[in-house]
């Protein structure tokens, strides 16, 4: 057992998909350069316990869970004993810059982070599918259905096309020369797990209409991958557009986030969307290199932060220092 092992994971912005990706659409999704780091140390014990700095909670997390709010810390070591068989005492150490309940994945980059380091301090470096199966754990307790996308880009990094059912991931090119991704974030924290069954249940009701409007997502994002690798900026804002009326449609826009699309619209953005879960959280807009001074400052008047993000950041280090 080594005595200390240190790991981070990037944030993501999901570009296109968000929501149907739950029911097994595609999603296009990209890190971005926000980490959460983990550090795991080897505690002579029976235990293992968490402390995170974000949640400000300190506790237990296995083999009982003492604070609710690291459970989910206690469902992936669990997910080390069944997927590896064994489990070893820990204190694990959560620092994340990247803003909770936003819209960035920040619980799947604290969630793949804690495997990788707490496998890290057995001298483990396992394969990216097995990371993210064990970091799967946690998500489940924190949003009850993910799609697993927030988690195989915290793995990955880069930008990818995903596709839940079929295990599809592939490296996407992106070619934005002469455009840039804005963010910006509402400041309404809201919870992922309430967005999903939100969408799902009216889905559900809408019948034949619901299916129809996720074959259209479908539709949207595989023009959104061409657009994206062929360079067509003006097709791709206007998908993202497309694709945040679809968000609307299902349930989880509000008049904030409505107000932030419609500011960089109108600021000169050539789309503008919803990123993630919704119901708060965050937009990400498209907008040429000479506009975007003026459609963040625009935003900032609306939003507690906005700011030019740096698509395709790396997927989880392991770090040598610790
Ligand atoms: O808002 P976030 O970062 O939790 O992203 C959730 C993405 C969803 O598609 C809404 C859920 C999922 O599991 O894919």
């Amino acid at each position: 057992m080594a005595r200390c092992a240190s790991a981070k994971a990037p944030a993501k912005v999901i570009l296109f998909g968000e929501h149907f990706v739950v029911e097994g659409k595609p999603a296009i999704v990209a890190a971005v350069d926000l980490y959460a780091r983990v550090k795991a140390f080897d505690i002579r014990s029976s235990i293992v316990e968490a402390y995170s700095k974000n949640l400000s909670a300190r506790g237990i997390v296995w083999p009982e869970c003492s604070d609710s709010k690291l459970c989910f810390i206690g469902e992936i070591i669990k997910g080390v004993g069944i997927e590896l068989g064994r489990i070893w005492p820990a204190r694990l150490i959560i620092d994340s810059e990247i803003p909770m309940g936003s819209g960035m994945g920040s619980s799947a980059s604290v969630s793949v982070a804690a495997t990788a380091a707490y496998l890290g301090l057995a001298s483990l470096r396992p394969s990216p599918s097995i990371l993210e199966r064990i970091a799967l754990y946690g998500e489940r307790l924190i949003h009850g259905k993910p799609s697993g996308v927030d988690v195989a880009i915290a793995v990955h990094g880069g930008v990818l096309f995903f596709r839940r059912d079929k295990g599809v991931l592939r490296k996407l090119t992106p070619r934005l020369d002469g455009v840039v991704l804005i963010v910006a974030d509402s400041g309404i924290v809201r919870n992922t797990g309430i967005a999903v069954k939100l969408v799902l249940e009216r889905k559900k009701r809408l019948g034949k209409i619901g299916d129809n409007v996720y074959s259209l997502a479908e539709e949207i994002v595989m023009e959104a991958m061409k657009a994206l690798e062929s360079g067509d900026v003006t097709r791709l804002g206007e998908l993202m557009d497309l694709n945040h009326g679809l968000l609307n449609a299902m349930g989880v826009s509000t008049p904030e986030l409505e107000r932030l699309a419609y500011e960089a619209r109108k600021a000169g953005a050539l789309g503008a969307k919803i990123t993630g879960a919704g119901l708060g959280g965050s937009i990400i807009a498209l907008a040429e290199e000479d506009k975007a001074e003026n459609i963040v400052k625009a935003l900032k008047r609306y939003a507690v932060r906005a700011y030019i993000l740096n698509p395709g950041a790396k997927g989880v280090v392991v770090e040598e220092e610790c």
